[in-house]
Parts: C-alpha cells; sequence; structure tokens
C-alpha cells in the first residue's frame, strides 16, 4: 500500500468525525488535505449541513474555496469545535513537531482554540522521541533573523534557513523558516518554552499537550488512539 493512499484513509476517517453545525479547523499537508476533499462529499451528500471551517493556510483556504466549504473567520467563530491537521512526528504523548510545509503558526493559532485537535499521519510519523526523525521548524521574523539563528545553535541546533527553490521560503505572514535539528529533543515542554521566550520567533513546530487524538493509517489498517 503506498503512503498516499494510507495518508487518505487516515483523513477520510476523521472528516467522519465532522457533525453538523460544527466550526472546523482545516489543517494543511498531504494528510490533512483529504479531510476537506471528505467534508465536501458529505456536504454535497446532505450527511452533514452549517458547517463553518477555518483554513490554516492560504493553500488550504484555497482548496476548500474550490471544494465550495463555507468558510469562516476566528473573529467571527472564535471557538473551534474540531481541527483536523497532520503532523511530521508524534510521541506516546501525542506531543507533536508541526510545520514541514510552514504552516504551524497559522496551524498553533486554530489548534489553542480548538475543543478537539485530531492528528491524521500515516504510521511511518510516529516516534518514540521527537527530535529523532524530523527537524524542528522555527518561524522567524525577518528583522534580525540571524540573532535568533545564533540564539538557536547556541541552544544545540543545528539550523537550516528553509529555501524554496533559489530563494528563501516564505510563510503566509512574509516570515522565514529556520529548520533547526536538535537531535533527539529529551524534554519537549522546556524547549517549548525557551522558544516561545525568545524575542522574534514568532512560532516553532512543537504542539506539546494538544492533540486529542491521533489517526494512524498502516498497512495493518487505520487505528483511533485518543485521550480521555
Ligand atoms: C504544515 O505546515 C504542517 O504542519 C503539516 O501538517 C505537516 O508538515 C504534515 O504534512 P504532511 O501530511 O504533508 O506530511
Amino acid at each position: 500500500m503506498n503512503i498516499k493512499t494510507l495518508k487518505q484513509q487516515a483523513g477520510e476517517y476523521a472528516a467522519e468525525l465532522v457533525e453538523s453545525g460544527m466550526v472546523i479547523g482545516l489543517g494543511t499537508g498531504s494528510t490533512a488535505i483529504f479531510a476537506p476533499r471528505r467534508i465536501a462529499q458529505r456536504i454535497r451528500g446532505g450527511d452533514i449541513r452549517d458547517i463553518i471551517a477555518i483554513p490554516t493556510s492560504s493553500a488550504t483556504e484555497a482548496d476548500a474555496r474550490e471544494l465550495g466549504i463555507p468558510l469562516g473567520t476566528l473573529e467571527r467563530h472564535p471557538i473551534v469545535d474540531l481541527t483536523i491537521d497532520g503532523a511530521d512526528e508524534v510521541d506516546p504523548d501525542f506531543n507533536l513537531i508541526k510545520g514541514g510545509g510552514g504552516a504551524h503558526l497559522r496551524e498553533k493559532i486554530v489548534a489553542q482554540t480548538t475543543e478537539r485537535l485530531v492528528i491524521v499521519v500515516d504510521a511511518s510519523k510516529l516516534s518514540e522521541k521527537l527530535g529523532t526523525n524530523w527537524a524542528v521548524p522555527v518561524e522567524v521574523f525577518p528583522f534580525g533573523w540571524h540573532s535568533q539563528s545564533g540564539f538557536l545553535r547556541d541552544l544545540g541546533a543545528d539550523v537550516v534557513p528553509r529555501q524554496s527553490g533559489e530563494v528563501p521560503f516564505e510563510t503566509d505572514q512574509g516570515n522565514i523558516i529556520l529548520d533547526c535539528d536538535f537531535g533527539v529533543i529529551a524534554d519537549p515542554a522546556a524547549l517549548d518554552k525557551t522558544l516561545n521566550a525568545r524575542a522574534g520567533i514568532a512560532e516553532h513546530g512543537l504542539f506539546i499537550g494538544m492533540a486529542r487524538d491521533v489517526i494512524v493509517a498502516s498497512a495493518d489498517g487505520v487505528r483511533h488512539l485518543r485521550k480521555d
């Protein structure tokens, strides 16, 4: 079974958790995209209605518009019932590294106001310790960004400014991404706090204690892991 099929299975499974009348967050990435596709089918089929969706990136917004999913804003809908999003790495406590697509700032803004954050992944994303397979994307403001790079190096990271072809990658906010390889992260919550305290860092890809459900697709089927 190829990886795209697994991503599709995870995304479509999560789409079944959406109920009529919900405000939903739409995540970003190659796994999360399968959820709005299925949600749009369910709306068209009359299975669910009165859905308002908050997209987490301009790319997801464009997809949702094309699919005909009604869109809203956090200003008008400050509480999100359910958000379906992907992740790059997931530990046994459902702590995450996100931001492979550079959308983690908006994703975290939506996640932190979400009642139930559902993460959709294929089994390759599971890991015993964050940092084993993925660097932490850190979004920094362009002003003085070299100083943030030095700070992150001093914390022990191997820092690589993200590129988009020949030019620096630019986020939806016009910022830069520094991919920070810390190796295996002994204490993700402590690193989260340290990064949160640094001026110049707009947001980073550690999502600590935010996810409530993880939908994992593998060749053995789809597993729904959840916290009570
Ligand atoms: C977007 O910035 C990310 O947080 C994605 O949700 C994450 O990188 C997972 O993406 P894929 O499902 O494409 O691997």
